[in-house]
């Protein structure tokens, strides 16, 4: 079997080369995306349709040869599948119909499920294509993350009605992380079993969160997803992103069973590496206004995170998604770096 260099690092092995991939990687930077979005009138139904959403997965992968190919979906399909009302502003960013924990009876794990289906038909689709040492990774929204999003009706700066609501009804509120957590569950299961090598949890809105919300919303939903996926029999790494933790991540990194931490770009770096165990696999925090700006800073902040994380497994990423202003070059110039050509 060909050895993936991204399994490698994820089972604790350090690589003089670290595998390289970007968050966001397939995306509106990339006039190739562009095109095939132009023909796509809705989001959902673009991340629903599995041809679509294979090719514009592969398109990243044939321009850049990344160690690993994420498959083209969105946070907010769990929402959608549940049940809840999700869509697009162009130019606006998601919008859903917000919920309350009343609306926990019409929503519904199994739709869900059902729902997701061409997800995972995506997922077959780009394994077959893929060449042997590209890693697939599957992924979901952390449930605080798309709680967020399914509480406030989109996003929002400060996250404040669904901290508000955690606070206010801690009964309805953490049943709402449970469907969540359990719709994530039989969704990442089934991705894997439709070929994905290693799944990833997005907690993009972790940040500014006290103490023991962080771990009741943040590190106990992540834990019962690590545990259910375990108890289904799915082995696969799982990589745990709580954007926006600051030291927070050290407790998530221990409590939730995740097999690698990946690391936002604000987070302190050499703090970073005295606190977290040398054997714990890490992924990041290249800034994705960097990437953007190109140049001799561009190769300046690659060498330091190279130089920061040599001898631990590690894995180069960006400290975030991809900006969509960032020019397709300066990826070229990054894969050139990074690979020591
Ligand atoms: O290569 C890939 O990573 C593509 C798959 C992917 C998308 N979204 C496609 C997408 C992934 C992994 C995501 C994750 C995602 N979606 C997150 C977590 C990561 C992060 O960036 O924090 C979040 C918070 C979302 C929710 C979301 N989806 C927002 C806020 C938006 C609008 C803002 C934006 O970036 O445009 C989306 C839309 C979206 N999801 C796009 C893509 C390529 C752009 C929409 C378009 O093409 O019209």
């Amino acid at each position: 079997m060909t050895v993936k260099p991204l399994l490698q690092v994820l089972g604790g092995e350090t690589l003089s080369t670290p595998p390289v991939w970007l968050m966001r990687q397939a995306g509106r930077y990339l006039p190739e995306y562009r095109q095939v979005r132009a023909k796509q009138r809705d989001f959902i139904a673009f991340c629903l349709d599995p041809e679509a959403a294979a090719e514009v997965t592969l398109q990243p992968i044939r321009r850049y040869g990344f160690d690993a190919s994420i498959v083209f979906a969105d946070i907010l399909l769990i929402p959608h599948g549940l049940g809840q009302k999700v869509w697009f502003e162009p130019g606006e960013g998601p919008r859903l119909e917000p919920v309350t924990p009343a609306d926990l009876p019409r929503l519904s794990v199994e739709r869900a499920r059902e729902a997701l289906a061409p997800v995972s038909e995506t997922l077959r689709l780009v394994r077959a294509a893929l060449p042997a040492h590209t890693a697939l990774i599957g992924f979901a929204g952390s449930p605080w993350t798309v709680a967020t999003y399914m509480i406030e009706g989109g996003g929002s700066k400060d996250r404040f009605k669904a901290r508000a609501l955690a606070w206010s009804d801690p009964g309805g509120f953490d049943a709402l992380m449970d469907l969540i957590a359990d719709a994530s569950i039989a969704y990442l299961a089934d991705q894997v079993r439709a070929g994905a090598d290693v799944v990833k949890l997005f907690d993009s809105w972790a940040d500014g969160l006290p103490d023991p919300l962080f771990d009741r919303v943040v590190i106990r939903p992540t834990r019962r997803i690590v545990d259910g996926l375990r108890a289904q029999g799915v082995s696969a790494p799982v990589i745990g992103f709580p954007r926006g933790a600051g030291p927070q991540a050290v407790r998530y990194a221990q409590q939730t069973g995740v097999t690698a931490l990946a690391l936002d770009h604000g987070m302190d770096t050499d703090w970073a590496r005295q606190v977290l165990p040398d054997s714990l696999p890490v992924q990041g925090q290249l800034d994705p206004a960097v990437l953007r700006a190109g140049g001799a800073a561009l190769d300046g902040e690659i060498d330091r995170l190279l130089c920061a994380w040599a001898g631990r497994p590690y894995v180069f990423n960006l400290g975030h998604g991809i900006h969509l202003d960032t020019p397709p070059e300066h990826v070229e110039r990054l894969m050139a770096r990074v690979r020591g050509a």
